[in-house]
Parts: structure tokens; sequence; C-alpha cells
């Protein structure tokens, strides 16, 4: 199943997504379907809270589809190490149509469980560690627009806020 993206305005975007603790079959669903919405919105990264959903699972493929061996599923992640400075354009499915420079690092470890509980570690660089970390950024409620400075954040929103009075949004 398909699921729409939740857009910016939605309060389950801004706040701390739950631990999972039960790792079964419906769980193994949500990752599928978040896989599948993900591909179908032709996003390289999607967060459970983006499909309305307010659990700390995350799905990121950075070949779009393109080589199943890069699926990768971070449930409950958290950062534990990172390493030198990167600065590239970053967008967000939720923020469809804004793109912006953000300052992240270039390496990145997390720690994470898979679709089965099990706890695993994981490094990656470039493009994936900016995955990494825009993802476990939503996981507590942080879009990459809070990484900008007040200035370019202000220019954003007010375009967002102009299109949501339109019902563009
Ligand atoms: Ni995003």
């Amino acid at each position: 199943m398909i699921h729409p993206i939740v857009k910016y305005g939605d309060e389950v975007l801004q706040k701390q997504a739950a631990t999972v603790t039960v790792f079964d079959s419906e769980l193994r669903r949500l990752i599928e379907e978040m896989f599948e919405s993900m591909y179908a919105a032709q996003g390289v990264g999607l967060a459970a809270p983006q499909i309305g959903i307010s659990k700390r699972v995350a799905v990121i493929d950075i070949t779009s589809g393109k080589d199943p061996k890069s699926k990768i599923v971070a449930i409950n992640p958290e950062i534990i190490a990172t390493e030198g400075k990167q600065t590239e354009e970053e967008g967000c499915l939720s923020l469809p149509g804004f793109r912006s420079s953000v300052k992240r690092p270039e390496k990145v470890t997390i720690r994470a469980q898979d679709a089965k509980g099990h706890e695993f570690t994981m490094r990656g660089e470039g493009l994936l560690a900016r995955a990494l970390c825009h993802e476990t950024d939503h996981l507590n409620g942080r879009l990459f627009i809070a990484h900008l400075s007040a200035l370019k954040r202000e220019f954003i929103l007010r375009k967002v806020r102009k299109m949501m009075k339109l019902g563009d949004w």
C-alpha cells in the first residue's frame, strides 16, 4: 500500500517518535509499505512520521530502487559517531519543491535495530551519511530547515504559508 506523504505543518513531523519495542509482522508490513511509498514518491529516504506513524522507523535507499542490496532499514537509530563536514543541497518529501544547502558530517556511524530487533552498527559517507542524519532527525521531530539560518528558513516557510492559504499545499 502506498501512503500519501505528510507535509510540513502536520504536528506528527514535529514530535519525537516512539521507540519500537515490538518486532512483529505488523512492523515488517509497515517497512514494506514505507519502501513502496518512498519509491513512489521518488525519495531516497523515508521516516515513519512522514506517513503519519509516530514510530522510530526509517528506510533508506540512495540508489532509488536500482540496487536491492542497498535497501537500509533502521529502527530506533542513533548517531554514535561523526567525522568531517560536507555541504550539499538537500530536500525532503515533506517540503516538496524546496531545496537548500545543509551542512552535515561527511561520515556517520549509527547504531540501530533491524526488522527482527537485532542491533547493528553501520557507517555511511557522502549521500548515505546525509540520509542517515536526515532520517534520524525526522524521528526527533526535526526537518532539514532546522539547520538553515533563520533568514533562509523564513524565506521557505513564508512561501509554504502562502501555498497553505491558497490551498496548494
Ligand atoms: Ni525528509
